[in-house]
């Protein structure tokens, strides 16, 4: 999978007003009617159980300029005060909104699956907005790409 290049996003959400989150090479669109989408949550990650109880996410697809970006938020370990210190964002209804990514989604958790070390969460969203027109940010062969 290492060769197969994944576009990079950062999923936040909010678990008992604390707000969390975590670089994804597994967000994939799955419907058009109702619009869902699909991302993998290890079981192992400090995010999973927060993720479980949110109910909800909210997904910064990254640009080309976002590899600091991206790497700040795949650190394990990170409490939750410096996870945002110095990260420009805006608040969502389901999470932390990444300032200069090129779309946001609002999702609310349609369905989890268990799927071995993962969980799958189908989130279905419930908005969605444009941020500037630009190159996606991939990960591929463990470095990060312009898309
Ligand atoms: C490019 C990239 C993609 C990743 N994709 C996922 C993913 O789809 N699902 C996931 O659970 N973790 C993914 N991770 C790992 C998480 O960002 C993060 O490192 C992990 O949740 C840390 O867990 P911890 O806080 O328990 O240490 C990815 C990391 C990188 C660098």
């Amino acid at each position: 999978m290492r060769r197969f290049p994944a576009p990079v996003a950062v999923v936040t959400g909010i678990d008992e007003r604390e707000e969390f989150g975590l670089t994804v090479g597994s967000l994939v669109s799955v419907s058009l009617e109702p619009p869902l989408v699909c991302v993998a949550i290890g079981k192992d990650s400090a995010r999973h159980e927060p993720m479980r109880n949110a109910g909800g996410f909210a997904a910064s697809l990254l640009s080309a300029e976002h590899a600091q970006l991206a790497q700040h938020f795949a650190r394990s370990g990170v409490p939750p005060v410096a996870l945002w210190a110095g990260v420009a964002t805006r608040p969502g209804v389901q999470g932390p909104l990444l300032e200069g990514a090129l779309a946001w989604l609002e999702c609310r958790t349609w369905a989890e699956y268990d799927a071995g070390d993962h969980t799958l969460f189908l989130g279905e969203v419930l908005s969605t907005e444009l941020g500037m027109p630009g190159r996606g940010l991939v990960y591929h062969d463990s470095t990060y790409h312009p898309a």
